[in-house]
């Protein structure tokens, strides 16, 4: 096989809000030399584009001409939009909460899947998102769901804004990521859910060194076994 063409193998992980997905996937992709990919910044980045563009949410057809338009470049912990980079913005609660809506259109799915392939082409990548393992990549060799309880996860988000000088209740928290986790499992087009073949971790009871440690053990079996 001409070297160039080699595919190597791809790491999907999936989980709700707050499961530490992208601290988990960082590193694992760091440990291997892989592509780091995360999925919901595309999503997060065409909620940007409808509020800078003063489109109507509702208006179905005209946020799908944008998804179709847009041009979305990721770099581990970066995201761009039309050459614009929008990292800082895209983290704040207004693009949460739209997000979640625009992420249950099938027609925006259907497009950030194509290009998600696409970006998985070669493998070599770890993707992190809610239909990775299920839809995205049904042929990754390692598929990860991340679960968390909400407690543990409204905890970890309220330090995550804290950092960055931003303070929520608790309370209002729970509410808008409970939300976000019933809107995300309870759509009809790829709801947030393990794949069969997905092997379950629960945070609560690991720390981001042991389920990078498990993830990095899975894909040397499964490397050995091509
Ligand atoms: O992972 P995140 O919180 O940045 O995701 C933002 C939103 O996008 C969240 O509501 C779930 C949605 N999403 C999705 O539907 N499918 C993905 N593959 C990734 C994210």
């Amino acid at each position: 096989m001409i070297l160039a063409e080699r595919k190597t193998l791809s790491v999907a992980i999936d989980g709700p809000a707050g499961a530490g997905k992208s601290t988990v996937a960082r590193r694992v992709a760091d440990a291997l030399g892989f592509t780091y990919v995360d999925t919901g910044a595309m999503y997060r980045a065409l909620a940007w584009a409808v509020l800078d563009s003063g489109v109507n949410p509702q208006n179905v057809e005209a946020v799908l001409t944008l998804a179709e338009n847009l041009d979305i470049h990721l770099e581990p912990g970066r995201v761009w939009a039309d050459g614009r980079e929008i990292t800082e913005w895209i983290r704040s609660p207004e693009i949460s909460n739209l997000t979640s809506p625009l992420a249950a259109l099938p027609e925006v799915r259907a497009r950030m899947v194509t290009l998600q392939q696409a970006m998985a082409r070669r493998g070599g990548v770890v993707m992190e998102g809610r239909d990775i393992g299920t839809v995205v990549l049904p042929e990754a060799e390692v598929k990860i769901f991340l679960t968390a309880s909400l407690a543990e996860r409204v905890r970890r988000r309220r330090e995550e804004l804290s950092a960055g000088g931003v303070e929520r209740e608790t309370e209002t928290l729970e509410r808008e990521i409970a939300a976000r986790d019933a809107r995300d499992s309870g759509r009809d087009t790829a709801p947030l859910r393990p794949a069969e073949d997905a092997v379950c971790l629960d945070s609560d009871q690991l720390s981001a060194d042991d389920v990078v440690t498990q993830i990095l053990a899975l894909v040397g079996e499964r490397s050995h076994g091509e």
